[in-house]
């Protein structure tokens, strides 16, 4: 168990040194070398929030996978689900209220335009609560003892995802 908890953290560093190439190749870095370097720039966290979650809906789209796969792996839906648990608790870190820039009828660009409300910086607590929440669903997914626990932890955790969507997250 502890070999494999290492693997994972393995694998975020390595994630995380991919996106600061990333970062590099698009030339963020340089921009950020000229700015303050005590706050982040906006569009950099916004893009930070929006690649974790996205990773976060991958690997929720391999734990809904292997549930519907009809035979469920529950050591293998382990690793995804300790990844999301991971990621949901460092995810609400990344909305300094200088990132509030989403706003209604202008055009955006799904790759790099913010769709986080508003409402995130007026009700911060709750949108903290649910992070948690989401992080503890999917925690519980990655020590499931039977498909039983699995299925019923992946299902806990869908909701969060979408109760928070529903409250948090712009459609356009
Ligand atoms: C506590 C609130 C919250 C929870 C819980 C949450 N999300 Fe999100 N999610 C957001 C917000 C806010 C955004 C928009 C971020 C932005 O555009 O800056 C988002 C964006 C996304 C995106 C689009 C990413 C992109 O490329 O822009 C995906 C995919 C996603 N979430 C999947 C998930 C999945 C799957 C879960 C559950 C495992 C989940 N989210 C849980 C708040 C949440």
């Amino acid at each position: 168990m502890k070999q494999f908890a290492l693997g994972t953290h393995f694998w975020i560093a390595g994630a995380m040194s991919l996106a600061v190439l990333a970062a590099g190749a698009l030339g963020i870095g340089s921009v950020a070398l000229g700015q303050d370097q005590s706050v982040a720039a906006p569009k950099d966290v916004i893009f930070a929030r929006k690649i974790l979650m996205g990773s976060i809906g991958d690997n929720m789209d391999e734990l809904e996978g292997i549930i519907e796969s009809g035979k469920i792996d529950v050591q293998h839906g382990a690793s995804h689900a300790d990844l999301v648990s991971v990621m949901m608790l460092a995810f609400p870190h990344l909305f300094p209220p200088t990132s509030n820039e989403w706003k209604p009828n202008v055009d955006k660009d799904p790759g790099t335009d913010t769709f986080a409300a508003p409402e995130i910086w007026t009700r911060f607590a709750d949108f903290y609560q649910r992070s948690s929440e989401a992080a503890k669903s999917a925690y519980n997914a990655s020590r499931a003892r039977n498909e039983e626990e699995f299925k019923k932890y992946v299902t806990e955790l869908r909701a969060d995802c979408d109760g928070c969507h529903a409250l948090y997250q712009k459609k356009n």
